[in-house]
């Protein structure tokens, strides 16, 4: 393996390389490298090949990233902190790769760090001043630690030594590094960087533990040669481009499948409340838990939900239009207007009567006469509505709240309110639906019964959003 020690090189060409390896961002021994690797591999070259081998050799151009990176950290406000390890040179190439991508990089050092790369090439890559001292007057002046670990969107140490990863396992704060750690309230993302005895220390180890329960994130250590001669294991920092492509990972939104997006749905949640009079009311024990949730993973799915709920004790879904109602009339007249609609749920355990003349003035006792009747009258049943409606939606679900022969009713529900499919439950009191967070369903279609585990109601709505997504991708499968 060819070798160099820059350290005898004559003046001129240690300052030419100084220069050359400044101006692509690396240290002169991560250049020196990549020139010996051309070289190795210019040798199985023809002569015609060879231009200039260091600019414009396809070799040198192999080495480097394909095309111009994306933009897609503009804005992006890193505060990079950089331990004392060997590794510390590569950071060189992380800012050019990071500032490539728009993102602005604020270098914080510890002392040990300027002993491996000088803050002159630092802050010239980084195109921003290096902060190092706790009590610099300037420099919290200026800004401030809090300041400095407050204004990041990510917070990336690279290279962590074993040092620095136990003072942030321990929370020790007494340099401006370990400060801005642990004033932080945004992600932190570290690249640890040491001897392979160190990493598989049991202080590191225990270390590591403490810092994953902390929720910092992690990348690498990578295992293969170290700096050290004869040395090899896991403890090299990964490279440049990985902590590049962790960052993103952390910054960037993620990309959700969207399988129902362009799908409309309407979903019913909770009791309705039906008044006897303007400080009393027919309900039920209904808590609107199972009806929103899958108006939330509908929503999760990318689906435009309109959520109609009657009164809950529970927060409206973010990614739903809700629309809040009381009684069972206001129910349907908010369903019927929200359509047409692809998907339609009704989950809501509508009053299934109400009083015909609700008093506007409190009822009052009367004295020997005994408890007043109240004469009830049916509410629309809006699942059947929709079952029969002229817009009836592509797909209709209805539930079936039951206490005795659930597979019976449910059947009979399925069939006399023109349901795709019936999701049965049994609301016996005992099994503690209603209410709770957990469900037991069957689900009902034409085409038979399907039993669903106990299961969070969360869960249960993940699970029937799933079996609408298969419903529409097998029907976009049979056009
Ligand atoms: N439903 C409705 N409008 C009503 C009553 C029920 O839309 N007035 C819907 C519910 O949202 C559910 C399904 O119909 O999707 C079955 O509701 P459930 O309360 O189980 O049954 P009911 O139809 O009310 O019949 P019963 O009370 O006799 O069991």
């Amino acid at each position: 393996m060819a070798s160099i020690t820059i350290r005898n090189l004559d003046e001129e060409t240690k300052q030419t390389l100084r220069e050359y390896a400044a101006k692509n961002g690396r240290s002169m021994e991560e250049q020196v490298r990549l020139i010996l690797g051309d070289v190795k591999k210019l040798s199985l070259l023809e002569p015609a090949q060879i231009f200039n081998p260091i600019a414009t050799s396809p070799i040198h151009q192999q080495s480097e990233e394909k095309g111009a990176p994306p933009v897609n950290l503009k804005g992006k406000l890193i505060l990079l902190v950089i331990g004392g390890g060997i590794a510390a040179y590569k950071c060189l190439d992380l800012i050019r790769r990071l500032r490539e991508r728009g993102a602005l990089v604020r270098p914080v050092m510890t002392n040990a760090a300027h002993e491996f790369v000088t803050p002159l090439s630092v802050s010239a890559i980084a195109n921003d001043k290096v902060f190092s001292e706790l009590f610099d007057r300037d420099d919290e002046h200026d800004i401030g630690h809090i300041r400095l670990s407050r204004e990041a969107d990510l917070i990336v140490v690279a290279p962590t030594t074993a040092d620095l990863m136990a003072k942030m396992a321990q929370g020790h704060a007494n340099d401006l590094a370990s400060t801005v750690l642990m004033a932080t309230d945004k992600p932190v993302l570290i690249a640890p960087a040491m001897n392979p005895k160190m990493w598989s220390h049991p202080a590191t180890q225990r270390n590591i533990k403490l810092l994953h329960s902390d929720g910092i994130h992690f990348i690498g250590p990578n295992a293969g040669e170290m700096a050290e001669s004869g040395e090899a294991g896991l403890g090299r920092m990964a490279e440049p481009l990985e902590i590049v492509s962790a960052i993103e990972n952390l910054l960037l939104p993620k990309k959700i499948p969207q399988p129902l997006a362009g799908k409309r749905a309407i979903v019913t949640s909770g009791p309705t409340h039906e008044p006897i009079d303007p400080v009393r009311y027919i309900a039920n024990r209904s808590s609107g838990k199972q009806g929103h949730a899958i108006a939330e993973a509908l929503g999760q799915a990318g689906a435009e939900v309109i959520l109609v709920s009657g009164p809950v004790d529970i927060p409206d879904p973010e990614n739903c239009e809700t629309i809040n109602i009381q009684t069972a009339r206001e129910m349907q007249q908010a369903v019927e207007t929200a359509l047409p609609a692809d998907i339609a749920v009704m989950v809501a355990a509508v009053a299934d009567w109400r009083t015909v003349n609700a008093s506007d003035e409190k009822m009052k006792k009367e004295n020997g006469k005994g408890p007043a009747s109240l004469q009830l009258t049916e509410n629309p049943d809006i699942l059947k509505t929709l079952g029969h409606h002229k817009q009836r939606p592509q797909l209709l679900i209805g539930f079936a709240a039951e206490t005795e022969a659930l597979e019976e009713h449910a059947k009979a529900k399925l069939k006399s309110k023109n349901a795709d499919w019936i999701i049965a439950n049994d609301v016996s009191p005992e099994g503690g639906v209603m209410g709770g967070d957990k469900n037991t369903v069957k689900r009902l279609s034409k085409s038979g019964i399907e039993d669903w585990p106990k299961m969070d109601k969360s869960e249960v709505a993940q699970k029937l959003v799933n079996e609408i997504i298969k419903h529409f991708t097998v029907e976009t499968l049979e056009i």
